[in-house]
């Protein structure tokens, strides 16, 4: 399917759409008024989110449309009537951590006459999954996709009416329907989508299977939002996409990642911009130099390589070479100095060969990046890779896996060290777990710090002196 541009007959429906689904939360109200009845007491809910920040997005638009209903939030999974998993399924262990958690929940479930159990996410998308489900875990509620969450105020009322299992899960869509209630993890931050789905097909890959085909939304409805959350008490925003810098493809209006960036950057109020994922392939020299004259984004990029060889690289379908990717590497740096760079990496693709191996090695120490996620390649059934020949023995992979973890640790520390007793921007953000005098918060390049400092400050940008560096994260003082 091509990338079409929303018409105007489109637009209308989604509204109608909108609409709808508003009139699905009256009629849960009711609903809910009427178990709560039955029950004798509040009903709880509690999400469970796996995987990415999209779907941790996701998930707050769940708990906005539970909330509005009138379901209280719990903080402990086993306390809740309404247990939903926002489940991923990128790499084989995320699937069986959930099939694991189910077989918990039945246990909970037998004791709760009120409860009900849920699955959306991107593994619902995964029809082998699915029809797991339907045979051997029947004890589920509810079950659907990621293309059609938007319609989860009328598959929950479906659900509180019916003894059934209720499943609706899409193929893919077009639509983006806007302005759903939305509750958000924290009051100061929020991540905001500015496109869904992916188009790029890396051949390991399962995310654009489960995510469909990439979509942007319009940039007046990405302003407006983050006006409203900025009104709301929001000061960081989180851009959210698989690969940001495609951003706009698409659309009637012409326009880029770096030009929204740009238009993103004028809302006064806002004080800190993030963006993730930044494909090597399509960041663009626009982009860099937007952010290196930017007050507000963060100078921090994630910059993928997936692998240091070429060949591989070729085989992943990434479209860059070890070579272009070190290029752009230099060229960020040469423009924005104190970027902080960091990275995913994938270990034991298909045909991987230890020089293969060292390639990555290479680059990962040329580049010597602030921090980086290791992945042990998962075969993902569906995508070309798992059709692949010389799957690379695990033993081999847990090697290689062992030594490039030991090389990216070491950099991170270097790069930690650098900063110890400099003063850096912090954005406090929780209060310390285990020390109650203690207020954790973030620096620009997103690193940790725990400061000494009054609950007060949560929410608020202060400069703070890094007194100790502890390896991966800080001790910090108020400077
Ligand atoms: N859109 C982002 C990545 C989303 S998935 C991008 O292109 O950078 C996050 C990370 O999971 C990927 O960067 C990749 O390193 C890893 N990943 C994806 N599929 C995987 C697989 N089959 N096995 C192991 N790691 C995988
Ligand atoms: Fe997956 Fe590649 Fe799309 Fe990222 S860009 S989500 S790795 S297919
Ligand atoms: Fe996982 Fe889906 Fe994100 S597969 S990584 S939750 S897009």
């Amino acid at each position: 399917m091509s990338n079409t541009v929303n018409t105007i007959d489109e637009d209308l429906v989604a509204e109608q759409e909108a609409k709808r689904q508003y009139e699905f939360i009256e009629l849960c109200k009711e609903q809910y008024k009427k178990d709560v009845e039955a029950a004798g007491r509040d009903l709880k809910f509690h999400v469970t989110t796996f995987g990415c920040q999209m779907n941790a997005r996701d998930s707050e638009k769940l708990a906005g449309i539970l909330d509005a209903i009138g379901y209280v939030e719990v903080e402990e999974e086993k306390d809740a009537d309404f247990v939903i998993y926002n489940t991923c399924t990128v790499r084989e262990n995320a699937n069986n951590k959930v099939y694991g958690r189910l077989g918990y929940l039945q246990n909970v479930k037998k004791k709760n006459p009120h409860m009900k159990i849920a699955l959306c996410g991107c593994m619902m998308q995964e029809p082998q999954v699915v029809e797991k489900l339907k045979k051997s875990y029947r004890f589920v509620d509810l079950v659907f996709g990621t293309h059609n969450i938007f319609k989860f105020a009328e598959l929950l009322y479906q659900s509180m009416t019916s003894n059934k299992m209720v499943v609706d899960v899409w193929e893919d869509t077009k639509q983006i329907v806007e302005n759903l209630p939305v509750e958000r993890k924290y009051s100061f931050k929020s991540g905001v989508n500015i496109m869904f789905g992916c188009n790029n097909f890396c051949s390991y890959c399962i995310v654009p299977y489960v995510r469909g085909r990439e979509r942007s939304r319009k940039p007046e409805e990405i302003i407006a939002e983050i006006e409203r959350l900025v009104a709301d008490g929001v000061i960081e925003v989180m851009l959210l996409g698989q690969n940001v810098n495609s951003y706009g493809k698409g659309l009637a209006e012409e326009i880029s990642f770096a030009q929204l960036l740009e238009r993103i950057e004028k809302i006064e109020g806002l004080e800190r911009i993030r963006f993730m994922t930044s494909h090597p392939k399509d960041l663009s020299d626009d982009l860099i130099a937007v952010m290196a004259k930017s007050k507000k984004i963060c100078k921090h990029i994630h910059l993928p390589l997936q692998s240091g060889s070429t060949e591989i690289l070729k085989k992943m379908n990434r479209h860059y070479t070890k070579e272009s990717y070190l290029a752009l590497v230099s060229k960020i740096r040469e423009a924005i100095p104190d970027v902080a760079i960091t990275t995913d990496i994938i270990v034991g693709f298909p045909g991987e060969t230890e020089e293969d191996f060292q390639e990555t090695m290479d680059v990962v120490n040329t580049v010597k990046y602030d921090s980086a996620f290791t992945f042990i390649y998962s075969k993902r059934t569906g995508t070309p890779a798992a059709k692949m020949e010389n799957q690379v023995p695990e033993d081999v992979i847990k090697d290689r896996f062992d030594r490039l973890l030991a090389l990216v640790q070491q950099h991170g520390r270097e790069h930690a060290e650098a900063l110890e007793g400099t003063v850096q921007n912090v954005l406090f953000e929780t209060p310390n777990e285990h020390d109650d005098s203690l207020v954790t918060g973030r620096l620009d390049n997103s690193s940790v710090v725990h400061v000494k400092a009054s609950k007060d400050l949560i929410g608020k940008i202060l400069p703070v002196r890094l007194v100790e560096c502890k390896g991966f994260y800080y001790m910090g003082e108020l400077a």
